[in-house]
């Protein structure tokens, strides 16, 4: 048996475009990701968040199956584009009661609501004028975070700023397979430093704004290894612990980027005076989604290279539980001191309802049961660990893949919206109810 404290926090996680459809009722204007997907070849199948689970239409149905999971807290996201169409300027107030009305229906089941401010969804508005390569983005940023705080503030008791500052910095403006699908080293860290500042913004305007919530940050990071003791390699996953975790973390908690920054990216010219203290004010806690553990080689090019994981899952990456214990540690020992939440974590499978109609998803299953572990000896090694969220409450528009890959523990039939448990959804309600791992297994 692994039990966890009382009052540890069992919750499910989702974002707004991956899961609300109605992309263009209610006010609710276009983001880049609704750009993005209407791209032809941006995103696998041509799959777009148009409809997704339709959960704008069947949000209370929907938090009942909350409550049949029985978690503490629900993670969502707010669209920006909803609350405020062109990214600054009007206010939608449609798109603000939408959430009103979320965040009750969460209340009345005894659910948390853990909001996150920017799951992604830039309004195109925005984009059109620079994006986060734009400073003033950030500063538009803290004002939408405002009026969201102002509707919500007195029911929230978990804020995120930022999900995964990583992502939209460096998939959207370098790798360029996420939106705004851009490719570009020099517009990314503009952007990564934008979005931080971003963060730091919304938290200063959320502090100003009496918020009595808590205030944190997301960020996916990941255990970096090299391949070998070859001098070149451990040069090679110093340069891609940079890229990953450093660049997030140093200035989030030492209010300074890596000394190591500059050789690889060029002179942070962007930087102001001030900066780095908004981005490094304090949190109440830090988000963390982990997914991935690297080992790294070498490579004249590029200046690393991933090793291939041995056994690749559906969206090619490994399986590396040992890795979340890993993060875990070194956030608590090398940066932090402040209660840590596992925001995300989740296994991409391919699931089928069977003739039975059960969904036998035993790796997804063996895939959290082997996260729970890593992060409870993470816990037995001192580290301040409150709260688990499996990435996702139900399948959804997985970005790049479209609906080609399921993270649920719902299943989504996406030609009748119906929702059908897995077995890994029987599996969690058994871990809530008793906060923890039984058996032995
Ligand atoms: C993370 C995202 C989340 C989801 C998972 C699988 O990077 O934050 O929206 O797509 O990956």
């Amino acid at each position: 048996m692994t039990t966890f404290p009382d009052g540890f926090l069992w919750g499910a996680a989702t974002a707004a475009y991956q899961i609300e459809g109605a992309v263009a009722e209610d006010g609710r204007g276009p983001s880049i990701w609704d750009t993005f997907t209407h791209t032809p070849g941006a995103v696998l199948r041509g799959d777009t968040g148009d409809v997704a689970c339709d959960h704008y239409h069947r949000w209370p149905a929907d938090l009942d199956l909350l409550s049949e999971l029985g978690v503490g807290a629900y993670r969502f996201s707010v669209a920006w584009p909803r609350i405020v169409p062109a990214g600054s300027g009007q206010i939608n107030a449609a798109g603000l009661d939408f959430y009103d009305r979320l965040t009750d229906g969460l209340l009345e089941r005894g659910i948390d609501p853990m909001v996150t401010l920017y799951h992604w969804d830039l309004p195109q508005a925005l984009q059109d004028r620079g994006g986060w390569a734009n400073r003033d983005t950030a500063s538009y940023f803290a004002d939408y975070v405002r009026v969201v705080h102002e509707r919500l503030g007195d029911r929230v008791p978990y804020w995120l700023t930022l999900n995964e500052p990583y992502c939209s910095a460096f998939v959207g403006h370098l790798d360029g397979t996420h939106a705004p699908g851009l490719r570009d080293q020099r517009v990314a860290v503009t952007a990564l430093h934008h979005l931080l500042l971003a963060h730091g913004k919304a938290v200063t305007a959320l502090r100003a704004d009496g918020v009595t919530g808590q205030v944190g940050i997301s960020c996916n990071l990941t255990s970096v290894l090299p391949a070998s003791d070859d001098p070149a390699d451990l040069a090679a996953s110093r340069r891609l612990d940079l890229h990953e975790n450093r660049m997030f973390l140093n200035p989030l908690f030492f209010g300074a980027y890596p000394p190591d920054a500059a050789a690889q990216y060029g002179e942070l010219s962007f930087v102001r005076d001030g900066d780095l203290e908004l981005i490094s004010a304090p949190l109440d806690y830090f988000g963390i989604n982990y997914y991935e553990a690297h080992h790294v080689r070498a490579d004249p090019v590029h200046g690393w290279q991933r090793v291939p994981p041995a056994n690749p899952t559906a969206t090619g990456i490994g399986v590396n539980p040992r890795g979340l214990r890993d993060v875990l540690e070194r956030v608590y020992f090398d940066y932090t001191s402040l209660p840590l939440v596992v925001t995300e974590t989740g296994l991409a499978l391919h699931d089928y309802v069977a003739p039975d109609g059960g969904i036998d998803d035993h790796e997804r299953i063996a895939f959290f049961e082997a996260h729970v572990r890593a992060a409870h000896d993470a816990m037995s090694a001192g580290v301040p660990l409150i709260g688990f969220f499996p990435w996702s409450f139900m399948d959804n528009f997985e970005w790049a893949s479209g609906y080609g890959v399921r993270y649920g523990l719902y299943y989504v039939d996406y030609l009748t919206q119906q929702r059908l448990p897995k077995d890994s959804a029987h599996w969690y309600a058994s871990v809530i109810k008793a906060n923890g791992l039984t058996g032995d297994s």
